[in-house]
């Protein structure tokens, strides 16, 4: 987890070593969810909405959009976000 311009954002390193980087603020009410990694699922506690932590899709419960996913880039043994 990480703040993202005013907002939390997370950081998900992926089995394939690839590197997601989504908004972390909930599609539905603005709760925050987070990553579950034991589950494979982005659970927000506030009405059990769940997402797709590679996609950040909504795939269960109240939100009625995606989560934003920002841009990621490595380079340098540094990791960047950015929204484009
Ligand atoms: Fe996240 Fe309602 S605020 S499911």
């Amino acid at each position: 987890m990480f703040k993202f311009g005013s907002g939390p954002a997370m950081l998900i390193h992926q089995d394939d070593d690839t590197w997601t980087a989504l908004s972390a603020v909930c599609t539905h009410l603005g709760c925050t969810p987070s990553y579950q990694p034991d589950k494979k699922i982005i659970y927000c506690p506030c009405h059990g909405g769940i997402y797709d932590p590679r996609t950040g899709a909504n795939i269960s419960g109240p939100p009625p959009k995606p989560l934003t996913e920002y841009k990621v880039r490595i380079a340098n043994g540094k990791v960047t976000v950015s929204r484009t």
